[in-house]
């Protein structure tokens, strides 16, 4: 069962209220979707570069996410070729129940939604995968891909799309240049990414939130903190 909120910048979460999680902080979700997602994994850029972005989105939720990506595209003629995982698909049929979104952030949705059921649409391909993303991953063939976007909920109520196992499997599907944001700044989160070949930043703040993380194989990213990343090292070879 899906709940709304309205959050501090006027765009619409919802609540999962059997685990009790909203999708996004209450401080901004449309503001979460541009500048935890779309902005560091460089999607503007890399569709500037290279005129297409494939992206792997980790829990679809609303969409608000690939809104954000479509909206980063805007103008650079780049299409977006998207695959993204759901456990519920309700929470995509409660979204579109939403009203009275602020008027950037429905456009963007509306044309994430129409791609996300199928509709052709010019400049964006988005494969909607129903399913535990644990099981559904392993199986895709689109690799590799530039960016990830990892917003399952927190590690305390979905353990599992925070595992060794699953980050590895997406680190794998990863182009060297691959950037993975997520809000996690938890230390057994980066453990896990370094663990699966990664190199882990830090992300921006946003909204409430002091700093999330970043990881990437080769692209140069914000460095963690000195004590931090030592301690990450050291740990990185012992299990
Ligand atoms: C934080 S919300 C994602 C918000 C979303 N990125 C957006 O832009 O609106 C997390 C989502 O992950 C989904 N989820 C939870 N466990 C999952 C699993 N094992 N596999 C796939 N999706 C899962 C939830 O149903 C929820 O919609």
């Amino acid at each position: 069962m899906w709940t709304p909120i309205r959050t501090a910048d006027g765009s619409w979460t919802l609540r999962d209220e059997t685990l009790g999680q909203a999708c996004h902080s209450l401080s901004g979700a449309w503001e979460q979707a541009r500048l935890r997602y779309a902005g560091p994994c460089r999607v503007r850029e890399l569709g500037l570069e290279r005129g297409v972005v494939r992206l792997l989105d980790i829990g679809t939720g609303l969409g608000l996410n690939l809104a954000a990506a479509l909206a980063a595209l805007d103008g650079t003629g780049a299409r977006l070729e998207a695959v993204t995982f759901e456990r519920d698909a309700e929470v995509l049929s409660r979204a579109r129940e939403l009203a009275d979104w602020p008027a950037e952030v429905e456009a963007w949705l509306r044309s994430a939604h129409e791609a996300l059921g199928g509709e052709a649409r010019v400049g964006v391909s988005i494969r909607l995968v129903v399913g535990d993303a644990r099981e559904q991953l392993p199986a895709i063939d689109e690799l590799p891909f530039d960016a990830v976007f990892l917003d399952p909920f927190s590690p305390q109520v979905a353990p599992e799309l925070w595992s060794e196992a699953f980050l590895a499997e997406i680190a794998r599907r990863m182009t060297p240049q691959a950037v993975l944001s997520t809000y996690s700044a938890s230390f057994a989160v980066r453990l896990s990414l370094a663990r699966a070949g990664l190199v882990v930043g830090r992300g921006p703040r946003v909204g409430a939130k002091a700093e999330g993380t970043l990881a990437s194989r080769e692209w140069a990213l914000p460095p963690l903190e000195g004590r931090l990343q030592r301690r990450l090292e050291r740990r990185r070879g012992s299990s």
